[in-house]
């Protein structure tokens, strides 16, 4: 028997996260990209690891630090990341929060594209991108625990109903980003848990609570089927 602080209850546990934008390169020097900050999926990856998890967090390009006591795997594309998640399987938990680009310019120019001297502007082909929760929810190797979120601007659960059927999802952590809400760039949240058996809401909180509490419940699940 070995001893296990109430305060480690992800002790042992490995934990895939996600977090930040995916970037697509158009040419050289031009991207497509999704806003987000990383500040929700760092702090999640944070909070699992102050639980005692393993967490490797898959981020994108973020202007803020490395998360404490977090490994961190960083990508650019939404492919990239897709590839790096499926590596680290299998895991225990997957939360998957980052803001990945639903598109990318298909055939990325070698060179910089040029302005022509009265000429038309360039037309972008886009093609979709993986969808890399999907893939998890769905994969041989799934962790027992999928979580995705859904940043939505209207129809917040329903929409978050959706993704949960279709992406194979246990849990959808759902936020109005809608530009009143302040949520995108900023450092408060208002988030729904939107699973089979219902809709729980939180109240308004900051980023690193939204992620604590979450850490929690996730810790609850993972004992819940035990281990
Ligand atoms: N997601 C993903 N890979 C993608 C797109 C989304 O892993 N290519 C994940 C996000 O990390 C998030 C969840 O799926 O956990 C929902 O992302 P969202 O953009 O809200 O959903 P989409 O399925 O892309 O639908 P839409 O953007 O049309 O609302
Ligand atoms: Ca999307």
């Amino acid at each position: 028997t070995f001893f296990k602080p109430a305060d480690l209850q992800l002790a042992g546990k490995k934990i895939v996260v996600t977090s930040g934008p995916t970037v697509e390169p158009i040419d050289p020097v031009r991207y497509i990209a999704n806003r987000s900050s990383g500040k929700q999926g760092h702090a999640i990856a944070a909070a699992l690891a102050q639980l005692g998890a393993t967490v490797h967090l898959v981020s994108g390009p973020v202007s803020i630090p490395d998360p404490k006591g977090v490994s961190v795997i960083h990508v650019e594309t939404a492919r990239e990341m897709k590839a790096a998640v499926e590596k680290l399987l299998p895991a225990d938990a997957a939360v998957m929060v980052a803001a990945v680009a639903d598109w990318r310019s298909e055939g990325e120019a070698s060179q910089k594209i040029k302005k022509q001297p009265g000429g038309e502007p360039p037309v972008l082909r886009m093609v979709e991108n993986p969808d890399i929760l999907a893939g998890i929810g769905h994969h041989a190797h799934r962790p027992r625990l999928v979580v995705g979120f859904a940043a939505e601007t209207q129809d917040l659960l329903a929409n978050a109903r959706k993704k949960l059927e279709k992406k194979g999802a246990d849990w959808i952590v759902a936020n109005d980003v809608s530009p009143t809400s302040g949520v995108m760039g900023g450092d408060r949240n208002h988030v729904r848990i939107v699973s089979q058996s219902g809709v729980e809401e939180w109240p308004d909180m900051s980023k690193e609570d939204v992620a604590e509490r979450l850490a929690g419940k996730i810790a609850d699940a993972i004992r819940a089927v035990g281990q």
